[in-house]
């Protein structure tokens, strides 16, 4: 296994990432751990992340001294490499302009760590790699025995090496994307250098998760708010698989869910996982407090009020105990790790507060619980993967997202039972069709070629003609998009043969629509969701 020391980069949980992608187990802990810890860890090699810090600011940032002393390969990137070179009688200067971003950096010498690894060459022949960079000081003078690996024109030393004592650094971070040879590089390290098995596989991840999951809890019991949703159902399996029983799922229906998707959620945990679920049907209350609000704000605002009102409720009766169980003194989220990056909380262990009402973030403070977040080291991909594992089905686990309001942002202005039952009807063939047509040049479905596809309810009227007769009735629109990251989105060029499968579907099937729509709007300027 790879040790991973954090001297508090935002990326480190990337270098992880690459390190599981090249199934080796690894882990990450703070820098400062002791020096009896990396000894009884054994690891085969050591990474030593990057840092906000500089070697001048942080004196006390340092590399256990056992690092030195296990005779294991060390990696070093950015400020890991600068605490190496520091520690090991190099020299480390600050710059006064930092370098941010692109760079061409050449490779020198031939070092196990670059052989044979370049994105393009020079006239001269020298492997160049394009790389991210991100620093402000930088190493100047080599330590003893360390040989120059790679430079740039404003970095002289961007990567050096002790090939005798398997000491590599870069200044780059090979981690991120925009290294394009990052990923060859880490593997190179682990599997070539450090000589690891790559033998991890996500079930050896459910393992470590589920004792994990056990020491943390020990016997006492977990809350969870089950949505339906990708991360609260994986959390969900798999805190249930460690403890089972002590765990309770807290299923809110508020009402504004898509068509069965309540009696889905209860067949698959409570039928077929043998969780114990309790369904609060909370849709009169929601649709009540609703009635007469067009707001788009106001409405998301009573929702997710309504919802963290519902779950205390529930959550205080497990805290107090009944019927042989003690109560719940633990509140399970399925916090993943871009929510922990995007609410800044990497280094401080703080509860995340992302769009998401069901992310009841502030509730265990306000419930005295303590907060249990298993998937909070992971990436969606992975927690998709870890979902299968657990035994979740695919289709599940690999849903496109669905918004915290649900329903409650597609119907647009006021929202109304009626309204909600026409949609999610219509959703549903919609859903259905993108699931039933494929894509003849990748033989995939055009559910798995779009990231987010939905139906939405416009409350405004048209005048059609079926059978002899006038109709005057509903609009939906069909959204469909494809987007990497959510924050740009371009609409899906659906097949033509689809759209008009669809359109036919609802308007003859759904009594009350006869009108449908593609909405062709890009985001930016619109957004994904209509409100
Ligand atoms: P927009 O509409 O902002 O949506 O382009 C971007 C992504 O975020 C989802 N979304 C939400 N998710 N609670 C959620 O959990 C919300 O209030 C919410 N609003 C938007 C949206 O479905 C899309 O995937």
């Amino acid at each position: 296994k790879i040790l991973i020391l954090d001297f508090g980069s935002q990326v480190t949980q990337l270098i992880a990432r690459r390190v599981r992608e090249a199934h080796v187990y690894c882990e990450i802990h703070p820098n400062d751990v002791s020096d009896a810890f990396v000894r009884e860890f054994a690891p085969k090699a050591i990474i030593l992340s990057g840092s906000h810090a500089s070697t001048y600011e942080a004196e006390d940032l340092r590399a256990p001294q056992a690092v030195w002393d296990l005779g294991v390969p060390v990696l070093g990137i950015c400020y890991g490499m600068q605490t190496m070179a520091a520690q090991l009688g190099g020299a480390v200067e600050g710059g006064k302009t930092r370098e941010f971003g692109y760079a061409e950096v050449r490779a020198h010498g031939h070092t196990r760590l670059l052989e044979g690894i370049q994105d393009f060459a020079t006239a001269e022949g020298h492997g160049m790699l394009k790389v991210w960079m991100s620093h402000g000081d930088k190493v100047t003078t080599l330590p003893p025995g360390f040989k120059l690996m790679a430079s740039t024109p404003s970095c002289p030393i961007a990567g050096m090496a002790d090939e005798a004592r398997g000491y590599y650094a870069v200044q780059f971070h090979p981690e991120v994307t925009h290294t394009v040879q990052g990923r060859a590089l880490l593997e190179r390290f682990v599997l070539q250098i450090a000589g690891a098995r790559p033998d991890w596989v996500m079930r050896d991840h459910v393992e470590a998760a589920v004792a994990r999951i056990r020491e943390q809890v020990g016997d006492e019991e977990v809350i969870l708010g089950l949505s339906g949703g990708v991360d609260s159902s994986v959390a969900a399996a798999l805190i249930h698989r460690a403890i089972g029983e002590q765990l309770t799922c807290v299923f809110v229906d508020h009402g504004l869910l898509r068509l069965n998707e309540g009696d889905m959620v209860m067949d698959m945990f409570a039928g077929k996982l043998h969780a114990r679920v309790i369904r609060v049907d909370a849709s009169e209350l929601f649709l009540g407090e609703l009635a007469g609000v067009s707001d788009p704000e106001a409405k998301r605002k009573i929702i997710g009020r309504l919802f963290v009102d519902v779950f205390k409720a529930e959550a205080a009766k497990l805290k107090a105990g009944s019927g042989g169980h003690k109560g719940a003194s633990f509140l399970a989220q399925g916090t993943i790790y871009p929510d922990v990056i995007e609410s800044g909380g990497a280094k401080t262990k703080k509860a995340t507060t992302i769009k998401s009402h069901h992310n009841v973030g502030g509730l265990p403070e306000q419930l005295g619980l303590k907060l249990l977040e298993p998937l909070r080291d992971l990436f969606k991909d992975e927690v998709r993967e870890l979902g299968v594992a657990v035994g979740l089905p695919p289709e599940m686990v690999y849903r496109h997202p669905f918004p915290g309001p649900g329903l409650g942002v597609r119907i647009l202005g006021e929202v109304k039972k009626e309204y909600a039952d026409l949609l999610r009807r219509a959703d549903a063939i919609f859903i259905e069709e993108l699931r039933n047509f494929r894509d003849e040049a990748s033989g995939k479905s055009w559910y798995d070629l779009t990231s987010q596809a939905f139906t939405v309810f416009l409350p405004v009227k048209s005048v059609g003609v079926m059978g002899d007769g006038r109709t005057y009735d509903y609009v939906v629109a069909l959204r469909a998009v494809q987007t990497s990251d959510f924050m740009t989105a371009d609409w899906a060029e659906l097949p033509y043969a689809l759209l008009k499968k669809v359109s036919g579907r609802i308007i003859n099937e759904v009594r009350g629509i006869n009108r449908v729509t593609y909405d062709v709007s890009s985001k930016p300027p619109a957004t994904i969701e209509w409100e």
